[in-house]
């Protein structure tokens, strides 16, 4: 089935540390010396560029993390891709930036800032944060309720919008005998609202794109009500097919809802790929990866998953029966994933633990380039996905194998650009520039 115009695939490089492998860092060849280093990460996006990608991606934390187990966190996302965006000329640049920690003026003008920077290459992933030990770095002794975090994602995005929108696209005249900007299309925006007073107007001019892309991760219902009415793509995590198209139907059946183009928004599931000349190098790239995990340290946390002592189970043979789902009193999410990967890839403990360590619930392709362009295509041809957020084990061979040995084979195939066809992020993702309101 031939794929029209508006249907090419949209690929991600989501960007983390040494790969998203846990022991990706402990490779001896890894850059975990690097990860500080912005040349390391310029290196990358040049990469991603190579390859055509739609957009590098950043997540975003704000607590340092169990420095014990490798790297999480190093430089903050919005400046690293500032400098990054002077690395690279197409790219779109996305970063993480949380409405429960930020207002909506400081990220307004932040990502302003760095869109007229990058000449309009800039996302926005809005997240509400997740965890007690980020909050007690903002003043609170733990995170606000769920159903708070999203009415205040709500008012944040609205604001940040009217933010963008207070100067007009024609606001300059530069004109040297009379006026600068015509204070007419410099307006406040008097944003009156339950968590955010903000007079405006920004004082940065309307970002190049009109707006920054928005970009959503959240799964739960507040979060798809989110996405349904404001994101133009959404990251999404999908573990086979058959999940992945009941959230691509249900999200995209709440876009339409919401009065928008369902096919406007794409879809974008985390995608794990250890690719090869032959499945069997490809497995032993995951298998070389999967062996420097601390197995004790593995065992130990896949112990508090299936609320049970795995300590003395062997790690090359079969993983042990367990409970079904319905008798597991603990939390079920990640034990239902858990039951998923032996009962489809019937696994010994060290690769459950190899899959659980790198990318956890995301999908994983393991093979040719040929065999992981098959299975993209038959998740985008069957509503499975419009795209992936790739989540490379290690970097960056991860995303050099990736660009330099899948890329062409899906452009063969007509799905992916051979080069780009836009200046903007926006121009990349299909979507239309949002038009000044003054
Ligand atoms: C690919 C991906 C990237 C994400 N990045 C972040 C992040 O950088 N920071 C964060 O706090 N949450 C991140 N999340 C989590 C979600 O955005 C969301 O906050 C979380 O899932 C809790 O919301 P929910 O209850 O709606 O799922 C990410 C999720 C996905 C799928």
């Amino acid at each position: 089935m031939a794929s029209a115009p508006d249907r090419r695939l949209h690929l991600n490089l989501f960007i983390l540390g040494c790969g998203h492998h846990k022991a990706a860092w402990r490779r001896p060849d890894s850059p975990a010396e690097r990860i500080g280093d912005i040349t390391y990460f310029e290196e990358l996006a040049r990469t991603a560029e190579r390859g055509c990608l739609d957009a590098v991606f950043f997540a975003d934390g704000h607590a340092a993390g169990n420095v014990d187990g490798g790297p999480m966190w190093f430089l903050e996302p919005l400046t690293a891709l500032s400098a990054m965006s002077r690395a690279t000329e197409r790219i779109g640049l996305v970063s993480t930036v949380s409405s429960t920690f930020y207002t909506p003026f400081h990220a307004a003008r932040l990502l302003a800032s760095l869109d007229h920077i990058s000449g309009g290459r800039v996302g926005w992933n809005v997240v509400t944060s997740m965890f007690d030990t980020e909050a007690r770095n903002h003043g609170y002794d733990h995170m606000p309720p769920h159903q708070e975090r999203y009415e205040r994602a709500e008012e944040f995005v609205e604001a940040v919008l009217r933010l963008w929108d207070s100067w007009g696209d024609e606001a300059f005249h530069h004109d040297r005998d009379g006026i600068f900007a015509d204070p007419d299309l410099v307006r406040p925006i008097d944003h009156r609202g339950r968590y955010f007073q903000v007079e405006g107007p920004l004082n940065v001019p309307r970002p190049v794109q009109g707006h920054p892309v928005l970009f959503q991760a959240g799964s739960s219902e507040q979060g798809r009500a989110l996405a349904a009415r404001r994101a133009e793509a959404v990251y999404s995590v999908a573990y086979d097919l058959s999940s992945s198209q009941d959230y691509y139907r249900d999200v995209k059946a709440r876009i339409a809802r919401a009065g928008r183009d369902p096919r406007s928004v794409a879809i974008m599931p985390g995608l794990v790929t250890y690719v090869g000349s032959t499945e069997q190098e490809a497995r032993a790239k995951q298998r070389e990866l999967d062996e420097l995990l601390p197995t004790e340290e593995s065992l130990q946390q896949l112990g508090m998953f299936v609320e049970q002592d795995c300590t003395d189970w062997e790690l090359d043979a079969p993983v042990p029966d367990l409970p079904p789902l319905e008798e597991f009193t603990g939390p079920k999410g990640r034990y239902g994933t858990i039951l998923r990967i032996i009962d489809s890839e019937r696994p010994t403990v060290r690769q459950l633990l190899g899959r659980l360590a790198a990318g956890g619930g995301h999908c994983t392709m393991v093979g040719t380039p040929e065999q992981i362009a098959d299975r993209i295509t038959e998740w985008h041809e069957n509503a499975g996905a419009d795209g992936f957020n790739l989540m490379p084990p290690s970097l960056p061979g991860g995303i050099e194998d990736f660009v330099d040995q899948v890329v062409p084979v899906l452009q063969q195939r007509g799905l992916f650009r051979r080069g780009y066809e836009a200046e903007t992020l926006r121009g990349h993702l299909g979507l239309a520039r949002p038009a000044s309101p003054h």
